[in-house]
């Protein structure tokens, strides 16, 4: 079997206001990998879903990541942008997943703790299962390496802990039919840059986050100069001026939150930015901030509406990435339900 030494695979859910947390944790790192890796860029439609999402919304949300992914620079021809559930053997190895996974190892997520809050027993199945399907993502192209923000950690080692179970429980199938003893590699998160978690613009206490009832906690890919610049603006600080260090951002969360915005937004380090901006009043690097933001945020803005104008390209794009997504996934099913000991056609 020869396995790709190095492939690349993400997802970003399609539930609508992508913001500077999923464009600076994840997307500028997935425009970045292209020029070194292989790689797969998934719309996790499947996943959305395991939270209500209204169906004409739901369309609407899947070409607007699609179109947030190419206006950022991710070429659809060299790599392979798709929708999730277009490629059935997702769903399909997360069902094996789950039979793998035990409950145990569910139980720990702090993410279905957060999205199921205190109403447990009325959250969907699929939101419990969802770290499954994640790992059924990742594995049926036998990814080796996963860019995502900090909050997807957990589910990175969940995804290398059903990745090494289904290793060892069907290690004896897998030698007889003569594949790699790791069936599955272990996928190693990538999870880099200054921004790999984006706080609230209200709240340093709290990640940047699609469903903040507030609008003013994040900035959207999609909002406009004037609604940058006011959000920025508004943005929560304390009294003190800028350090000069990066060590006096330590207590200082809304501090720290903005000028590793900065620093990301302007491909920095942080003590690059307080080397100008320490002992400097909020006021004036809000005002350079809010620049910079509109200076690399409109481009892209006006490049989805670009693209959204016209959904039925977008849509071609979609399908073109999912036929060459199931070229990939296909054989590897295959292999796995051999291990399973299922009969398919041959
Ligand atoms: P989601 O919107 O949950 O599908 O997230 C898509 C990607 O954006 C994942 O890799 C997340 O880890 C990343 N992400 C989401 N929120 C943030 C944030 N506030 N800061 C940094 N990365 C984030
Ligand atoms: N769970 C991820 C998130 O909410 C999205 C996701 C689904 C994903 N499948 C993935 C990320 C596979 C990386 C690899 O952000």
């Amino acid at each position: 079997m020869a396995a790709v030494s190095h492939r690349v695979f993400s997802g970003v859910q399609p539930t609508g206001n992508l913001h500077l947390g999923n464009y600076l944790g994840a997307i500028t790192r997935f425009v970045a990998l292209q020029e070194t890796h292989e790689c797969i860029y998934c719309v996790v439609d499947l996943h959305a879903i395991t939270t209500w999402q209204e169906p004409a919304e739901l369309t609407k949300n899947i070409r607007e990541v699609t179109a947030a992914f190419i206006a950022s620079g991710i070429d659809p021809d060299k790599h392979i942008v798709f929708n999730q559930s277009q490629v059935v053997e997702h769903a399909e190895l997360a069902w094996m997943f789950n039979c793998v996974a035990r409950m145990g190892w569910l139980n720990r997520m702090t993410q279905f703790k957060e999205k199921a809050g205190k109403h447990r027993e009325n959250a969907s199945v699929g939101l419990f299962a969802y770290p499954a399907l994640m790992a059924a993502d990742i594995l049926a192209y036998r990814a080796t390496h996963v860019p995502v923000g900090e909050d997807q950690k957990q589910h990175l080692e969940l995804t290398r802990d059903i990745a090494q179970k289904f290793n060892v429980d069907f290690a004896a199938s897998i030698a007889s039919h003569g594949y790699d003893e790791t069936f599955f590699p272990l996928p190693e998160p990538l999870i880099t840059g200054p921004a790999t978690r984006v706080m609230s613009l209200r709240d340093g206490a709290k990640k940047m986050s699609k469903s903040d009832p507030s609008d003013l906690s994040r900035i959207n890919l999609t909002d406009d100069a004037d609604t940058i610049a006011k959000k920025i603006r508004k943005a929560k600080t304390d009294p003190e001026p800028l350090p000069s260090e990066t060590e006096g951002l330590a207590d200082r969360p809304e501090a720290d939150n903005l000028v590793g915005i900065f620093s990301a937004l302007n491909d920095q380090t942080a003590a690059q930015t307080l080397s100008h901006y320490g002992g400097g009043q909020f006021s004036e690097f809000k005002a350079d901030l809010a620049n910079l933001a509109v200076e690399k945020l409109s481009p892209i803005a006006g490049e989805m509406s670009r693209l959204l104008a016209d959904p039925a390209h977008i849509d071609t794009i979609l399908c073109d990435g999912a036929d060459r997504a199931r070229a990939i996934t296909s054989p590897i099913l295959r292999q796995v339900r051999d291990v399973i000991g299922l009969i398919q056609r041959s």
